[in-house]
C-alpha cells in the first residue's frame, strides 16, 4: 500500500464584497468532490479557503455602506455558512486575508523576495482624484473613448469598440468616485522583478513539468514564457504596491505603502492553513516544509496568470514550497446565457435554490456530470438537469434499492459476489475522480446501473415469486443490493448525504475505496428501506428561474410595496396561523389605535390580543366574526397588557397617505382552531 498522501487543497478566495453566486459554488463543489475522493483513499487532506478582504473596490464599497472595511468584510463573512453547509461543502477552515497570519506571512514573503534581490522601486505617474485624495484604480476612471468617442468608458478598454488603451488616453477623464477631473501625480511604487532571468528560467521549468498544468492552460500562458519581438522577456515587472488610503497590508519599512491586493490574496491560502493547523495543534512551519506535502489550487480560468506565474514565483524565490498543480475550470453559464460574472451573479441564485427545498445533491450530481478535467465552460440547462437527476440518478440508481429489497425476505442477503468487472469499475471510477473527470466517472457508473437494472428486469423477480421461486428472486435481488452498494461507494464523493443514508439502509461500514468492491456477503442483514431521494419537480425549476423580487428592472409589486425576500416552505411552516373567533372586542382606554380582542382558537381557553385597527372598525362590527391570527407569536408585553398573538390585516405600505385596514375573514365553513396553511 502506498504511504498516506498529505494534501493541502484550496479553492480561490472570493472577494468579500458580495455573497456567493453559482460560479463560486460550482468551484467549491468541484474541489469538495476531489477532496472527498482523496479521503476515501486514505489521504490526509487539509482543505481550506478564506475571504479575499483587501483592495480598493472593497474599501470603496465599505465607505458607501457606511461601514469600516473590517466591519464590511466581517458582515460578508457571516453570510458564508448557509451556502457551504447547504451544498455539503466541507472546508476544514474558512479564514480571511485580513487576519494576522496573513499580515505576517505576506510581509515575510516580501522581505524574503527583497533579500533575494527581486524587489525594485520606481516612481510612476498615475491618475489621482483631488476630491477624494487618492490614486484611482483603472476601473474608477471613466471618460470618452479615444477611438470611437463613446462616452463613459472605463480606463482600460472601451466596451463599445473593444479598444484597449491606458487611462491617460481617455478624452475628458473623470473620477467615477467623485466626478472630479483626475490629475496626474507621481509616486514611488514597488515591483516584483519578474523580468529577472532567474524568474523566467524557473517559470519555464515549473510550468512545463510533467502533469503540472492542463495543456490548454499551458498554451494560454506560453506567450509569457517566450521572449517578445525585441528579445526581451515578455514578463514585465509586477507593480505590487498601492498608496494610502488603501485597505490592505502595510509594506515593511515603507510608510503609507500597502501591498496590492493580488500580492497578499494567495498568501491567504497559507494563512488559512496556518490558522487551521494552529487549531488542530500541528506545527505549520514543519508541515509546510515537508517535501511530501502536495499543494493543489482549484481556480477559474480568469485568474490563471496570478496562479501559474506570479504565485509560484513568489513562493519559489522566497524559499517556499511551490504548488504541485493548479486545476483550472471554465465558467458556468445558465440557459446558454451569459457567463456568471463576478459582479453580476445572474441566473441561478444558490440560496434561492436551497430555500425552494431543492436537494443540494441534485446540483452536485448535475455539475459533476458536466465537469471534466479540462478548462472548458459548462452550461446549466434546466431540462437537462431534470432529466439527469430524475432519469439517471433516481431512476437508475436510487430506485434499484427499493425495487430489489422487496424480494429479499427479512432483508437478509442470500447470495453475494463481487464480479471481476466490479473491481474494475471501482478502479476506473477512482482514477477518473483523481483526474477530475467526474463526467466520465458518472457515465461509467450509470452504464453499470443500466446493467444492474437489466439483470433485475430480465430476472423478473415478481414473476419468480408468483411461480414459487422466491429463493431465486431473493438471490438475484441480493446481487442487485450488492451492486447498489458498489454504486453508492462510487457516488459517495459527489453525494455524501445520500451515501450516508444508503449506508444506514445497507447497515454497512462507511464506504471507501478499500471496501467498495468487497461484498456485503451472504447472510448480511440490510435495514428497512426508507425513500432516499425525491424527484425534481418542474415547478421548483420554474420558481428558481422566476425573476427575483429585487431583480433589475424592479417589477412593480402589488400595492407598490417591494416583495420580501424569498422564504422556503419550511420557513413558512414555522408560522402557525389559526382561525380565531372574535368572542369579544372593546376599545382600549388611553389608546386611539388599539382594540382589545378576546379570541377563541379552539384551545379551551381564550386569548387576549391587541390590534391596531381602531381607526377602521367599531368593536361591535367584529364581535362574533372569524378571522386569522398568528398563534405562535411570542407573547408581547404592551402598555395595556399582554398580547398573546396577532390578527392578520391588509393595508398599504404608506398607511398615512393611503389609509385603510382590512381584517382577514375566512370563507364560511372555517372553524376556530383550524390551521391556515
Ligand atoms: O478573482 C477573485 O475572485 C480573487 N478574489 C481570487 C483570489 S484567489 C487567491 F489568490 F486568493
Ligand atoms: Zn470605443
Amino acid at each position: 500500500m502506498p504511504a498516506q498522501r498529505k494534501l493541502f487543497v484550496t479553492t480561490a478566495l472570493p472577494y468579500a464584497n458580495g455573497n456567493f453566486h453559482i460560479g463560486h459554488i460550482m468551484e467549491y463543489i468541484q474541489a469538495d468532490i476531489w477532496v472527498r475522493h482523496q479521503r476515501m483513499q486514505g489521504s490526509q487532506v487539509h482543505f481550506v479557503c478564506a475571504d479575499d478582504a483587501h483592495g480598493a473596490p472593497i474599501m470603496i464599497a465599505a465607505e458607501k455602506a457606511g461601514k469600516s472595511p473590517q466591519q464590511f468584510v466581517a458582515d460578508i463573512a457571516a453570510g458564508r455558512k448557509p451556502y457551504l453547509d447547504g451544498f455539503h461543502i466541507a472546508f476544514d477552515n474558512w479564514h480571511s486575508t485580513d487576519a494576522p497570519e496573513n499580515h505576517e506571512l505576506a510581509q515575510q514573503i516580501y522581505r524574503d523576495l527583497k533579500a533575494n534581490g527581486l524587489v525594485s522601486s520606481k516612481v510612476i505617474e498615475q491618475f489621482f482624484d483631488p476630491a477624494k485624495n487618492m490614486f484611482l484604480p483603472d476601473r474608477f476612471i471613466k471618460g470618452e473613448c479615444p477611438n470611437c468617442h463613446a462616452k463613459d468608458q472605463y480606463g482600460d478598454n472601451c466596451e463599445v469598440c473593444s479598444k484597449v488603451y491606458s487611462p491617460t488616453d481617455l478624452i475628458n477623464p473623470y473620477s467615477a468616485l467623485s466626478g472630479a477631473t483626475p490629475v496626474l501625480k507621481s509616486s514611488e511604487h514597488f515591483f516584483f522583478k519578474l523580468s529577472d532571468p532567474r524568474c523566467m528560467a524557473f517559470l519555464k521549468e515549473w510550468t512545463r513539468a510533467e502533469g503540472r498544468l492542463q495543456t490548454e492552460v499551458l498554451n494560454k500562458i506560453s506567450e509569457w514564457l517566450e521572449p517578445d519581438e525585441t528579445g526581451k522577456s515578455a514578463l514585465g515587472d509586477w507593480d505590487i504596491s498601492r498608496d494610502a488610503p488603501y485597505f490592505g497590508i502595510e509594506i515593511p519599512d515603507a510608510p503609507g505603502k500597502y501591498f496590492y491586493v493580488w500580492l497578499d490574496a494567495p498568501v491567504g491560502y497559507l494563512a488559512s492553513l496556518k490558522n487551521y493547523l494552529g487549531k488542530i495543534g500541528v506545527d505549520y512551519d514543519k508541515f509546510i516544509a515537508d517535501p511530501d506535502v502536495e499543494q493543489y489550487h482549484f481556480i477559474g480560468k480568469d485568474i490563471i496568470t496570478f496562479h501559474t506565474l506570479f504565485w509560484p514565483a513568489m513562493l519559489h524565490f522566497s524559499g517556499r514550497k511551490v504548488p504541485n498543480k493548479v486545476f483550472v475550470h471554465g465558467f458556468l453559464t445558465v440557459n446558454n446565457g451569459e457567463k456568471m460574472s463576478k459582479s453580476r451573479g445572474t441566473g441561478l441564485d444558490p440560496l434561492k435554490y436551497l430555500s425552494l427545498g431543492m436537494n443540494p445533491e441534485w446540483l452536485r450530481y448535475y455539475l459533476a456530470a458536466k465537469l471534466s478535467g479540462r478548462n472548458e465552460d459548462i452550461d446549466f440547462n434546466p431540462e437537462d438537469f431534470m432529466a439527469r437527476v430524475n432519469s439517471d440518478l433516481i431512476g437508475k440508481f436510487v430506485n434499484i434499492a427499493s425495487r430489489a429489497v422487496k424480494f429479499v425476505p427479512g432483508g437478509k442477503l442470500t447470495a453475494a459476489t463481487a464480479e471481476p468487472g466490479e473491481l474494475a469499475l471501482v478502479e476506473n471510477v477512482k482514477a477518473m475522480y483523481e483526474a477530475r473527470d467526474y463526467g466520465r466517472a458518472l457515465r461509467d457508473i450509470m452504464a453499470y446501473a443500466d446493467k444492474v437494472n437489466l439483470r433485475f428486469d430480465s430476472a423478473a423477480p415478481w414473476k419468480l415469486v408468483k411461480e414459487g421461486q422466491a429463493a431465486e428472486a431473493a438471490a438475484v435481488c441480493s446481487l442487485c443490493l450488492e451492486s447498489f452498494k458498489i454504486m453508492t461507494a462510487c457516488l459517495k464523493p459527489v453525494l455524501p448525504a445520500l451515501a450516508a443514508q444508503a449506508e444506514a439502509f445497507l447497515q454497512c461500514a462507511p464506504l471507501d475505496w478499500s471496501n467498495a468492491a468487497v461484498p456485503l456477503g451472504e447472510g448480511h442483514q440490510v435495514g428497512d428501506y426508507k425513500h432516499l431521494m425525491q424527484r425534481v419537480d418542474v415547478k421548483q425549476l420554474d420558481a428558481l428561474f422566476e425573476p427575483a423580487a429585487d431583480a433589475e428592472p424592479v417589477p412593480t409589486a402589488p400595492g407598490g410595496e417591494e416583495l420580501a425576500p424569498v422564504i422556503s416552505i419550511d420557513d413558512f411552516a414555522r408560522i402557525d396561523l389559526r382561525i380565531a373567533k372574535i368572542v369579544n372586542c372593546e376599545t382600549v382606554e388611553g389608546s386611539t389605535k388599539l382594540l382589545r380582542m378576546t379570541l377563541d382558537v379552539g384551545e379551551g381557553k381564550t386569548r387576549n390580543v391587541f390590534s391596531g385597527i381602531a381607526s377602521a372598525y367599531k368593536p361591535e362590527e367584529l364581535i362574533g366574526k372569524l378571522t386569522v391570527m398568528v398563534a405562535n407569536l411570542a407573547p408581547r408585553k404592551m402598555k395595556f397588557g399582554i398580547s398573546e398573538g396577532m390578527v392578520l390585516a391588509a393595508s398599504h405600505a404608506d398607511e398615512k397617505a393611503n389609509p385603510g385596514i382590512y381584517v382577514m375573514n375566512p370563507w364560511p365553513g372555517a372553524e376556530p382552531g383550524m390551521r391556515v396553511r
